[in-house]
């Protein structure tokens, strides 16, 4: 050990990392005073970042919080991630919502890749990756453009349009036309609707995964119903596509004919993918598009510049995710440190173990969390700020910069969702200018693991003239991200 930091991830900081060490370890070496504290789950599952940032202020990166004898431990921050995720036989991978009893539909359908570990995980992720790989998914940019003009010409100068359901209708089309084929839009785009309001309902009751609160499991009956309906749905699509496999580029076909070759034709296991796919694919762009564009009107000066790039026809390269050279390469990559849209999420010590100086028995829950990384002063000063700009001096590494997460697990659909972001914010732009409504109310909350607006997100559509101006809003929106001075103190003044 040296600096009370196991010498193996000091090494490996030096490695990855090329910025200053980031925080100091928050408890002696010789472990006197353990981060242990008691507390009530429920306030966690009530508003996880204000709890987390209590955990943190109180005991630093590392802490236990007990509730009866119930244990969860937190670790923050890039030396505790690097063990966490890069460690996936010792932390294993849990679902994050409740999955329902053995037999039941919602079981199955929750047994996707974020319930597989070890062997499993990795046998089905490598056929999982076949459709996003970057030759396969050009095939989807006709869909999305196609999708893209028609949600565009749909909108007109003048309006105001609560731009989180815009985005999420988009996304909802976009990933059922990619995920089950654009030659039969109308079944796809049901079948969309209903895994849509399945997801949400899996976040608004996930949380009873970590607490058992009538306040989050009265819908359950309602949940375990969706999915026996869901799942009747899900077959018909199957069967319809093994009749009919239609010009065979949606990922479900691919899956198909992957399963068929590897003789693995366990067909729960692949609604099981279906639902995840779904389910991690289109909330979590539909809110880095709404957030992003939030950013973009409360930054005029950043705003002004990325107009001017857009106009001069510099395009991000949408095939490189790292890429800071381009303005909107910056945007992308401050908005999704800023504003995660997944804010934390969780392992299972898959046995005994030890983690810093702490205990952890087989089966407690481990909680990481991009939020919590990302808003790091000694990684990011002025943490709370959108500085695009800050990309041009900083490369962390990837246990400090984690939008998709990092390690075995990371986000497969991560190079895709950063094409359909880059391919879509041009276009959007060079069309529409999108301000705030002065003193209009946007929330945001964490619920389940996702980082979400809770309220609308109204924008107006105006013609696109290059002449920027910040509107002060109002909302919960001001304790997640800190806004320009001038849109502060007009906030007041309003
Ligand atoms: C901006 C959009 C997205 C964000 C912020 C995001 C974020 C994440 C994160 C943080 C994880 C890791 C969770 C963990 O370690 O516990 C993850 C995993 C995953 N994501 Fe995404 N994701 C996005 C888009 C997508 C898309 C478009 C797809 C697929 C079409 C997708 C499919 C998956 C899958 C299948 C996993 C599980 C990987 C595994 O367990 O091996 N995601 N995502």
């Amino acid at each position: 050990m040296v600096g009370g930091l196991p010498t193996d991830l000091q090494f490996d900081l030096q490695k990855y990392g090329t910025m200053a060490f980031p925080e100091s370890i928050p408890f002696s070496p010789a472990g006197d005073k353990l981060p242990i504290t008691q507390g009530d789950f429920r306030d966690f599952a009530a508003d996880p970042i204000a709890e987390m940032r209590k955990l943190h202020a109180e005991h630093g990166s590392l802490a236990l919080l007990q509730d009866g004898f119930k244990k969860v431990a937190f670790a923050f921050g890039p030396v505790w991630n690097q063990p966490v995720l890069s460690n996936a036989q010792d932390f294993h991978s849990m679902f994050f919502a409740i999955r329902g009893s053995r037999k039941s539909s919602l079981r199955r359908l929750t047994s996707g890749l974020l319930s597989m570990n070890d062997d499993e995980h990795r046998e089905h992720r490598r056929m999982l990756m076949g459709p996003f790989a970057r030759k396969s998914f050009e095939k989807y940019f006709e869909g999305i453009n196609q999708l893209t003009h028609d949600m565009l010409n749909d909108w007109q100068v003048g309006e105001t349009r609560d731009i989180l359901a815009e985005m999420t209708q988009f996304m909802l089309r976009v990933t059922s036309g990619m995920l089950f084929g654009l030659d039969n839009p109308e079944f796809a785009y049901n079948l969309g609707h209903m895994l849509h309001e399945w997801v949400q309902m899996n976040h608004e009751i996930g949380t009873g995964a970590f607490v058992a609160d009538a306040k989050y499991t009265d819908r359950y009956e309602d949940l375990l119903n969706l999915s026996d309906e869901l799942e009747i749905q899900l077959k018909t699509l199957l069967e319809m596509k093994r009749q009919d496999p239609g010009d065979g580029n949606d990922v479900l076909s691919i899956l198909l004919a992957a399963y068929a070759e590897e003789k693995i034709v366990d067909e729960n296991k692949l609604m099981g993918h279906i639902a995840l796919l779904f389910a991690a694919a289109h909330l979590t762009t539909a809110h880095t598009f709404t957030w992003t564009f939030l950013l973009l009107s409360q930054h005029p000066d950043v705003m002004q510049e990325l107009h001017a790039e857009l106009q001069a026809g510099v395009l991000a390269d949408p095939f490189n995710p790292n890429s800071t050279e381009t303005l909107l390469d910056r945007i992308l990559k401050e908005s999704m440190r800023v504003l995660p849209a997944s804010a934390y999420s969780q392992r299972i010590c898959a046995r005994d173990l030890t983690l810093g100086p702490l205990q952890l028995a087989k089966g407690t829950p481990v909680v990481f969390s991009q939020y919590m990384t990302h808003h790091m002063a000694a990684l990011y000063p002025e943490p709370d700020k959108f500085i695009p700009d800050r990309w041009l001096q900083i490369k962390p590494s990837p246990y400090a910069y984690l939008p998709f997460g990092t390690g075995p697990r990371m986000c497969i659909g991560g190079p895709l969702a950063m094409v359909i972001l880059k391919m879509v914010i041009p276009q959007v732009l060079s069309r529409f200018k999108l301000s705030a409504i002065p003193g209009s109310t946007i929330n945001g909350r964490v619920i389940s693991t996702m980082l979400t607006p809770t309220s609308t997100v109204p924008l107006l559509l105006e013609e696109q003239d290059g002449n920027f101006r910040s509107a002060p809003v109002e909302g919960s929106i001001h304790q997640l991200v800190e806004f320009p001075a001038e849109a502060k103190s007009a906030r007041r003044a309003a």
